[in-house]
């Protein structure tokens, strides 16, 4: 194969228009796969000899080829010109530049489609890998706060309006949920992507008695593709884990929205490290969330990536059709915003600082015991109803009367309601509210000290 002439370029009498080579080409972000193309390159080689397809001169002259490319590769020495349209064709001529013809065997039995779902599914598979890593980071960075802040108490929220008392642990563990069940779709998403579709060649599989079982065993894959058909046309592993990436960032988003609040000088319950804020060009005194906006900000990105992956691949007719390349920037960039999105979080989370003080006073205020109060009355008899609708009117006379509840005296609590007793004042403070809730998944001191040994037991 001559430097110009393509490996396709057989039926072909006119080379490619130039503007057409720019426009097909994938060299320039497909390399990011080139360790991948010359792992599965080896092993489909291997197998090719040991089938006796080619003999074990031509397997050792291809292989040590391979291996002599992936060097210059790795040392920054391998000229990507985007002549070579995608990764395959550059290894593939790069190989006959270096051992001539007979690196033209190498791709015996196999077409480009299946090889590029291989090389998309061994860096896919080290590349979930590397984000789960990330994500129990950033579990361990929360259990860790959460273990710290154990007596912190904060105002909980509902339609950010104060509701009721709740301990910080308790809501930074609620991230810890969400974060973990990232982390098992994230599992499951690897088994999906952890099968072998060599063989499938361009859509029909191969004539050649090709062993699939030996190039998975060689590159570790626990089972292969059943269909060839799908094996090439399909990209829903890619799907899957921009979907998976983009719930991972929502959850994040969310809790950098908290902290965006909650650094305001309005709120004053946190302090991210100068570490990890910016400053203002124009006002001294200012120390912004930026890391904290810029997460929440580059989850609409990744989601921009899911409906592109998704739009891309809603209209293709079988098998295989050149859309498909449109799968790789979508995935490289959502790896990219997502591995960089939940290292710094972990590094930040740990490096929050809480204002205990404020917290605790703000989760005292705005009637946060009112329903404690409810639940008194219903111990004593009272229907829920009945006294929603007592302490409502409580709730009112103290508006009135500029009055917080526990400043009520007992006449005027009796007032109310004649079943009022003086351990009324009990159920009043912030830490009775939230020991009260002494349930499985409730924010009682004792029940998330229990999550947190759970947690730990399961080391997850
Ligand atoms: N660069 C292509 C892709 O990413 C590789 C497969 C090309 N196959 C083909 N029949 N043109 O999908």
């Amino acid at each position: 194969m001559t430097k110009d002439k393509k490996p396709w370029g057989g039926r072909f009498t006119e080379p490619t228009d130039r503007q057409v080579e720019e426009f097909t080409a994938s060299i320039d972000f497909d390399k990011r796969l080139y360790r991948y193309d010359i792992d599965g390159s080896i092993a489909h080689c291997r197998m090719l000899a040991r089938q006796g397809i080619i003999s074990k001169e031509e397997e050792n002259k291809i292989v040590s080829g391979l291996k002599d490319i992936l060097e210059d590769m790795e040392m920054g020495n391998f000229d990507y010109s985007i002549d070579c349209e995608d990764i395959h064709m550059a290894v593939e001529r790069s190989l006959m530049g270096r051992i001539g013809d007979v690196g033209g065997k190498l791709h015996t039995g196999r077409s480009r489609n299946d090889q590029v779902s291989l090389d998309m599914r061994l860096y896919m598979r080290d590349e979930i890998l590397r984000t789960i890593d990330l994500v129990k980071t950033l579990k361990s960075s929360l259990v860790s706060l959460a273990k710290n802040e154990i007596d912190t108490v904060m105002p909980g929220y509902t339609h950010l309006q104060r509701a009721q008392p709740v301990l910080l642990s308790h809501y930074l563990l609620a991230y810890w949920e969400m974060f973990n069940r990232d982390h098992s779709r994230l599992t499951e998403c690897y088994q999906r992507t952890n099968i072998m579709p060599l063989g499938s060649a361009a859509l029909a599989g191969t004539g050649l008695s090709i062993d699939r079982d030996y190039v998975s065993e060689c590159l570790a894959f626990p089972s292969m593709t059943k269909n060839s058909m799908d094996a090439v046309s399909d990209r829903d592993f890619v799907a899957e884990f921009i979907f998976d990436a983009s719930l991972l960032m929502m959850h994040m988003s969310r809790f950098c929205e908290d902290l965006i609040i909650w650094t305001s000088e309005e709120y004053g319950f946190v302090e991210i490290s100068d570490a990890f804020t910016t400053g203002s060009s124009i006002m001294p005194q200012k120390k912004n969330p930026d890391v904290a906006e810029l997460i929440r900000g580059k989850t609409g990105r990744v989601y921009g990536n899911l409906v592109a992956i998704l739009t891309v691949l809603k209209g293709l007719p079988m098998a295989y059709d050149r859309d498909l390349q449109e799968d790789k920037e979508p995935l490289f960039d959502t790896i990219d915003t997502v591995q960089g999105s939940v290292h710094i979080l972990s590094e930040m989370t740990k490096n929050l600082c809480f204002n205990k003080l404020r917290m605790s006073e703000e989760a005292a205020k705005g009637f946060s015991t009112a329903t404690d109060v409810a639940e008194y009355l219903v111990m004593h008899g009272v229907s829920f109803r009945d006294a929603h609708e007592i302490v409502g009117r409580l709730v009112r006379y103290c508006i009135e009367k500029d009055k917080a509840l526990p400043s009520l005296t007992m006449e005027e609590f009796r007032h109310f309601y004649e079943g009022f007793r003086e351990d009324v004042y009990d159920r009043l403070t912030v830490e009775s509210s939230i020991n009260a809730r002494n349930i499985p998944g409730g924010t009682s001191k004792e029940m998330v000290l229990r999550r947190i040994v759970e947690i730990e037991e399961k080391k997850n």
